[in-house]
């Protein structure tokens, strides 16, 4: 089949990809010329392990194109995936729909013949009807057909989530179009995903609530860590013997600090406005929302703790800096929060992360990115283990840092607290 994907990031370009190694033609779409040059040369946009591989195959053997003429590449194809950025609206809750909207217009005048026209993006209940309803403006209804099937992928894992998915969500009523994207997903329908077909409403909604239910699981076990460190239980003794329950299951069950991440913190936020515009109190997901964002600066205080209120010119060390390990994703990362207000009360931070330097800590003061691990932690007075790369969960640290009496804040719980002790390291974990 011949599918356009519209917005080259991180979910357009990893579905292009695998869709293109399913044997499908592929034209991945932006708007941004520099990305798809670079493409075009090889060179990967973002980090997500075996991506690069994926992209050069399919590209030399030319089932994956590039392009930035999105109205060209739309003529051609039959199935058009909209995977553009969601974003909260600057001073609300809202989604910002903006680049949704955007592309519809733009591609309502190349429905030459009939297409299917897929929200793959994060999108509110009845952004589908609104899709549908700009694009009938122009063109009649039998030639396209708008569907809703969210993208369930997560960064870091993004290319095995993709081939083998727990499900696919079609949300339409139009037998055509269902017909048409149960060839396309037939590949990995034989490989044991499950298919279901329901409306586009109900395929929108589907996404919200479990990318909030997923949220509602971390804090939970966040909140109960922070009443394990009060009555000295171990989380980690906690989230076993949770998980293990079948009706639970133990993912997305390990405490840690506040989730972050492009999905998360937008998309609780984008749904309880959908609760308020419906007329619906959606108070679990809001207090949610206020739990995770109260939990970094718990985090500070902790550090605080730690340091006995003396953070002025103490070398705190970062490894790791984004969301979570196996991304170079940054967007709503705790450490964003972390790394200034230590910086700005007099800390030197150094910080270490395996997808490089980040741009955003650049213009601060105090703040240096370092080359390796053993750089970023050698003189020491705290290091903070803030993402679970696997780089991290080794390390010698007596043979690596110089000053005495260094401290470890293990914010994945990494470590064992007995090895630890064994090694007279002053370390601390959440929740234990
Ligand atoms: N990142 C994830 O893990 C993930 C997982 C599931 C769902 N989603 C959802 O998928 C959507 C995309 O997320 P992402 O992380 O891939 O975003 P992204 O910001 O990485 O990529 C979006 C891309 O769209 C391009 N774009 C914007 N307007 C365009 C236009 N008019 N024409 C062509 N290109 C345009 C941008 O240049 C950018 O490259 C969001 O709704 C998100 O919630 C993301």
């Amino acid at each position: 089949m011949k599918l356009c994907m519209i917005g080259t990031g991180y979910v357009g370009l990893v579905s292009g990809a695998c869709f293109a190694d399913l044997g499908n033609d592929v034209v991945c779409v932006d708007k941004d010329f520099n990305k798809i040059n670079r493409l075009k040369n090889g060179v990967i946009p973002i980090y997500e392990p075996g991506l690069e591989e994926l992209v050069k195959k399919n590209y030399n053997n030319k089932r994956l194109k590039f392009s930035t003429d999105l109205n060209k590449s739309v003529a051609k194809s039959n199935i058009i995936f909209i995977c553009v950025g969601t974003p909260t609206k600057k001073n609300s809750n809202f989604a910002d729909l903006s680049q949704i909207y955007k592309v519809t217009k733009e591609i309502r005048g190349s429905i030459n013949k009939f297409k299917i026209i897929i929200t793959k993006s994060t999108v509110p209940v009845t952004t589908g009807d609104q899709i549908e309803k700009i694009i009938s403006k122009k063109k009649p209804k039998k030639l396209f057909s708008v569907v809703s099937n969210p993208e369930f992928l997560r960064e870091g894992e993004a290319i095995r989530d993709f081939i083998y998915p727990d499900r696919i969500v079609i949300g339409t009523n139009n037998s055509r179009s269902n017909k048409i994207l149960k060839n396309l997903y037939s590949p990995l329908i034989s490989k044991g995903a499950k298919y279901i077909n329901t409306s586009r409403r109900a395929s929108e909604l589907i996404k919200y609530a479990s990318n909030s239910f997923l949220a509602t699981k971390i804090t939970f076990i966040n909140e109960i860590a922070n009443l394990c460190e009060k009555i000295g239980v171990d989380i980690e003794d906690i989230s076993i013997g949770i998980g293990l329950d079948k009706r639970i299951g133990g993912r997305f069950l390990r405490a840690g600090p506040a989730y972050g991440g492009s999905c998360f913190p937008k998309d609780t936020k984008a749904i309880v406005t959908t609760g308020d515009k419906f007329k619906t109190n959606l108070s679990l997901i809001k207090s949610v929302i206020k739990s995770n964002q109260k939990r970094t600066s718990l985090m500070l205080d902790k550090v605080n703790e730690i340091l006995k209120g003396r953070i002025k010119n103490k070398n705190i060390s970062f490894l790791g800096v984004t969301f979570k390990a196996n991304t170079d994703d940054m967007r709503d990362s705790s450490s964003l929060l972390m790394i200034p207000s230590l910086a700005k009360k007099g800390a030197k931070v150094n910080y270490y992360d395996p997808t490089g330097e980040k741009k955003i800590f650049k213009k601060i003061k105090n703040v240096t990115y370092c080359e390796n691990i053993n750089t970023a932690i050698r003189f020491s007075d705290l290091v903070i283990i803030h993402t679970e790369w696997n780089d991290f969960k080794s390390i010698n640290f007596n043979s690596v840092i110089k000053k005495k009496n260094f401290i470890v804040y293990d914010l994945r719980n990494i470590y064992s607290h007995s090895k630890m002790k064994k090694d007279k390291i002053n370390y601390f974990g959440v929740g234990r």
